[in-house]
């Protein structure tokens, strides 16, 4: 990926911008870099929108569905000047190409479907305006949802002092608006009642000790950091009152896939009977998958985990299994809060009807 060098990094003015367009270029914070330096890598063409999502550069479903929508209308802009049929099958490629990035989050595809249809329904002279168009609708709408959930996820950690939240799931990853489960802590600290919020690092990618506590700091909250290994243990050490975490999708049945090791803490926050809630935006509910076992988890290179350890020439001789997500079972799930409020158990019947109201 071509790399610009666009803002100075200087975490403690605030969070940077995650995707930014300019004319007919998409900029995306480079995340891997962050809080140390705040740095965007160029996209114009498919290939390198999708080596952004895929390279880990932009993360967090809804922020890679954002990036395909925004990536999609910069190819769309530049390739305005093709016949209506050629300029079809180049827009049919990229989102194909986009797609594929990253195979878990439900997000990614379903904006693309969105995308094509827009592209497709429209008269050929007004196909690059109907794909620009529906990408700011994406934008706009997304921000609206995680205000929504903000407000809603607080409403119910109300009471709760002691929280915790996995991976990132703050602005970073949602690319506009407040997050989704990070928003709900963010909004629920407004209380002056939280007093404490534990944040597993999220190896190995350690969008917890990064970008979450960034995120958290920003807000002018403290958080407290610890190995992903001691979070089941401190919630069974009764120091943690509610979790709440992201999703990547959500099945039919209220299964929940999200970041690698969310199950471990649904099954501690059961054991110790305390609320395990997942907070996302409708986009990220997939009723063509009936439960778990039809949610792509993405298997990511060994190389990731050894390398971040051992250093490269280690790393290469060590054979590692990288699942990067896992799936928590619907029973472990207190409640599901969304932009149309909070679903709760039986999920089946509540997914179906919020998904239907939404038509
Ligand atoms: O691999 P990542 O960083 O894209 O994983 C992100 C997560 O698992 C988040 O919890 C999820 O996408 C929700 S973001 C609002």
């Amino acid at each position: 990926l071509a790399k610009t060098r666009i803002v100075p990094a200087k975490p403690e003015s605030g969070i940077p911008a995650v995707l930014l367009v300019r004319q007919d270029t998409l900029f995306v914070l480079d995340q891997r870099k962050l809080p140390r330096s705040v740095t965007y890598v160029t996209c114009t063409t498919a290939s390198e929108v999708a080596a952004a999502i895929t390279s880990m550069a932009v993360r967090g479903a809804p922020a890679i569905g954002l990036c395909a929508a925004l990536g999609l209308a910069v190819v769309a802009k530049r390739s305005a000047h093709m016949s209506p049929d050629a300029f079809v099958r180049k827009m049919e490629r990229a989102a194909g190409r986009i797609a594929a990035a990253r195979p878990t989050a439900a997000d990614l595809g379903a904006v693309v479907r969105r995308i094509l249809d827009a592209l497709h329904e429209a008269p050929p002279k007004t196909r690059v305006d109907a794909v620009v168009a529906t990408a700011e609708a994406v934008k706009t709408e997304l921000e609206a949802a995680c205000a929504r959930i903000s407000q809603e996820g607080a409403r119910l950690l109300e009471g709760r002092r002691r929280l915790m939240t996995y991976c990132n799931t703050g602005s970073l990853a949602t690319g506009v608006g407040h997050g989704t489960a990070l928003g709900a802590i963010i909004e629920a600290a407004r209380s002056g009642k939280v007093e404490k919020v534990w944040v597993p690092e999220t190896r190995p990618y350690l969008q917890g000790s990064r970008l979450t506590a960034f995120e958290l700091w920003c807000a002018g909250i403290r958080p407290t950091v610890i190995p992903d290994s001691a979070a089941p243990s401190v919630i069974a050490a009764g120091e943690v009152d509610a979790i709440v975490v992201g999703a990547d999708r959500i099945a039919a049945n209220g299964d929940v896939a999200n970041k690698i090791g969310t199950y471990g803490l649904a099954v501690a926050a059961s054991l110790a009977g305390i609320p395990f809630y997942v907070a996302a935006p409708l986009s990220t509910f997939d009723i063509g998958c009936r439960d778990a076992a039809q949610i792509p988890i993405e298997a990511r290179s060994g190389a990731e985990l050894v390398q971040e350890v051992w250093g490269k020439a280690w790393g290469r001789r060590i054979s590692a299994y990288y699942p990067a997500f896992d799936v928590t079972p619907g029973e472990f799930v207190t409640a599901i809060v969304c932009e149309e409020g909070v679903l709760e158990p039986p999920y089946p019947g509540a997914i179906r009807s919020v998904l239907a109201a939404r038509q």
